[in-house]
């Protein structure tokens, strides 16, 4: 009898097992945000193997196995736990565990790689965006591992260190990994709800198309009055340039620039008007009007159905204080496009050369390099997917979900479902407001346990899908 009581009492039931940890799941949490894995510097090389290593032990912990694999950037992590036979699904999980640069620091009201939980918000660099919600992940496997000692589905964790500067190392990766990496269906949780409490399947995803401009004029800078005038001004001809790149209705003036997309369906748009968007106060939390993009598209539509123009970034001559006159010999500007389907980062590229060669005054030299980029998504899921997933959704949030978009970019889900010839699903915690790339990064609290539950949930919904492609 004792012997009985002591099984049963140690056979808990995955949701039982989330329940009496969920402690212990926020303070390993808080441990892995605590390492600064930003993967655009090489002055953190070490804290990313670290980041790596970290992985690789939480994975053997919650009783998968782990490996790295290192590649010319930052390593790969892989789990794997292939018990489930050969009747059961195989998931694949993707996620990444480099983050972003916290800069500006004193904007942050406590330092990004200390992270800690405020009114609900857990804040720290990665909480969203990606490391927190990767994590999630891990504690629903173990979940089963640790409760009732085996997982109904089989399992692939792919966990790479470069998505934040373009997954350079991942394509290959996955390509020669292509057998060992099949699967049923890829799960990805690297973005967000559009509301708290409303659970959101991810129905399509932005592209990018990323460049570097520069303009070149004269060998040094000059002073300003002295060469002013005849000598071409970079600053200006790269400032011309960009604002010939969008018109006064706020297209985007390159010629042919439109001719690849295909609008989504009527009823789909239709839709996006019941979702419970609050334009104001979105406005109320950025701190400024939303009047940008092509004015006959609703806000919701300009962000996840149409295309832009953005300037992330400007460079040249003298911005430090007071006045200095002088003639910049340089001038440099990170510009990037966000593309809808079927546009395509190559195309983009190709007429956003010839549009700058059209537009670029005489007297300077224009080099524009391709720095990366990314197809845009739609969603490929059948039916017996969705309702999988509304499922597991609802059983935790008590709610049906919604169909959503984002204004993101994720590369890989294309590359994924080409390469595995299997779909993708994008499963988000996050919010809207969540700070993702900027100061004060946090994730919802409320979310550590729902998305750990509802992804446990998801798994065993997967396994009574007798076949799920
Ligand atoms: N998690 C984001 C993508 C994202 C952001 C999805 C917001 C949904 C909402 C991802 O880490 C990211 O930042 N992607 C980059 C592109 C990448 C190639 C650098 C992006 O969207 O700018
Ligand atoms: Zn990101």
């Amino acid at each position: 009898m004792g012997h009985t009581w002591t099984t049963l009492n140690y056979l808990r039931s995955p949701q039982e097992y989330i329940g009496e940890n969920l402690e212990t799941f926020k303070s390993e949490m808080l441990e892995f945000l605590r390492i600064p894995s930003i993967s655009t510097s090489p002055d953190h090389l070490e804290e990313v193997q670290e980041a790596a290593s970290w992985l690789k032990g939480m994975i053997e912990q919650s009783g998968l196995q782990a490996e790295i694999h290192q590649t010319p950037g930052h390593p790969i992590v892989l789990g794997e736990w292939r018990e489930a036979g050969n009747n059961a699904p195989t998931v694949l999980v993707y996620g990444h565990y480099d983050v972003q640069p916290p800069e500006p620091l004193e904007l942050w009201n406590s330092p990004p790689f200390e992270p800690e939980i405020r009114n609900g918000r857990l804040y720290g660099r990665g909480s969203a965006d990606d490391k927190g919600q990767l994590y999630l992940h891990l504690k629903a496997a173990e979940a089963f591992l640790k409760g009732p000692g085996n997982l109904p589905v089989n399992l692939i964790l792919l966990i790479e260190g470069e998505e934040e500067v373009g997954s350079p190392n991942l394509l290959p990766f996955v390509e020669s990994q292509k057998d060992r990496l099949s699967c049923d269906v890829t799960l990805i949780s690297d973005t967000s709800m559009i509301a708290p409490g409303l659970p959101s399947i991810l129905c399509s995803l932005r592209g990018l198309a990323y460049f570097d401009i520069e303009v070149r004029g004269p060998s040094s800078d000059l002073h300003s009055g002295v060469c002013g005038g005849p000598v071409v001004n970079p600053a200006l001809a790269l400032a011309q340039i960009l604002a010939s790149l969008q018109n006064s209705e706020g297209q985007i003036a390159i010629d042919h620039f439109y001719d690849d997309i295909v609008e989504w369906p009527a009823q789909q748009v239709e839709a996006l008007k019941t979702l419970p968007f609050d334009k104001g106060d979105f406005e109320e939390s950025i701190g400024r009007e939303l009047c940008g993009g092509e004015q006959q598209y609703t806000v919701l539509e300009r962000l996840w159905t149409r295309p832009t123009v953005e300037v992330n970034g400007l460079n040249s001559g003298y911005t430090g204080e007071g006045a200095k006159t002088v003639l910049p010999s340089v001038a440099q500007a990170k510009v990037s496009f966000r593309l809808v389907s079927d546009q395509t980062p190559e195309r983009i590229e190709v007429l956003f050369r010839q549009h700058v060669e059209q537009v670029a005054p005489k007297g300077v030299e224009v080099t524009i390099r391709h720095l990366h980029g990314g197809m845009p998504w739609r969603s490929q899921l059948n039916e017996k997917l969705k309702s999988a997933v509304d499922s597991a959704l609802t059983k935790v949030f008590d709610k049906e979900s919604v169909i959503a978009g984002e204004g993101g970019s994720i590369p890989i889900v294309n590359v994924l479902e080409q390469v595995l010839e299997s779909p993708v699903l994008l499963l988000g915690f996050s919010y809207p407001g969540c700070n993702l790339h900027a100061p004060n990064e946090w994730f919802p609290e409320e979310n550590i346990e729902n998305g750990i539950r509802t992804i446990a949930h998801l798994y065993q919904e997967f396994s009574s899908v007798n076949k799920l492609r």
